[in-house]
């Protein structure tokens, strides 16, 4: 699977995102190390606090299917009606990222933002979440 062909994974993920409060629809595709994709979109809820992202919905959708090898994820946001630039990038909050850090190795898994459907750029999870707290801290 291409960066492209992941990129519009996501875009195809964010048409099915729950953001009736925020209206900011969110969709990503995570790719597993053989090959399958796991799309999700951000959830909202009523109560703001329980609203998931996107990027969570993905990892925990295809953690919870067995799969624990990731390579990299593809994240596309903006609202309906605003295109975004092409240097306005979606890029994953924080708690995301410190949920990547758990399943990947922050090194060699790839964080793919775009604005659009060829138009992207790509981080290693270590750029953009240096210094994590990691699960061998508790070994
Ligand atoms: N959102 C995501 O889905 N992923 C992120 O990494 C940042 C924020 C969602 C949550 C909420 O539904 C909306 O974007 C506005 O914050």
């Amino acid at each position: 699977m291409t960066d492209i062909e992941l990129v519009k994974e996501a875009f195809e993920a964010r048409k099915n995102s729950y953001s009736p409060y925020s209206e900011f629809k969110v969709g990503a595709a995570l790719l597993t190390k053989d090959g399958k994709v796991y799309r999700g979109c951000n959830i909202e809820n009523s109560s703001y606090g329980a609203t998931n992202c996107a990027e969570r919905t993905a990892i925990f959708k295809a953690v919870s299917e067995g799969e624990r090898h990731f390579t990299a994820i593809a994240i596309v946001g903006f609202k309906d009606g605003v295109t975004p630039g092409l240097e306005e990038y979606a890029y994953p909050c924080g708690v995301c990222r410190q949920v990547m850090r758990e399943f990947v190795n922050p090194k060699e898994f790839r964080i793919i933002v775009a604005s659009g459907e060829d138009h992207f750029k790509s981080f290693t999870l270590e750029e953009l979440l240096p210094c994590s707290f990691e699960p061998e801290n508790l070994l």
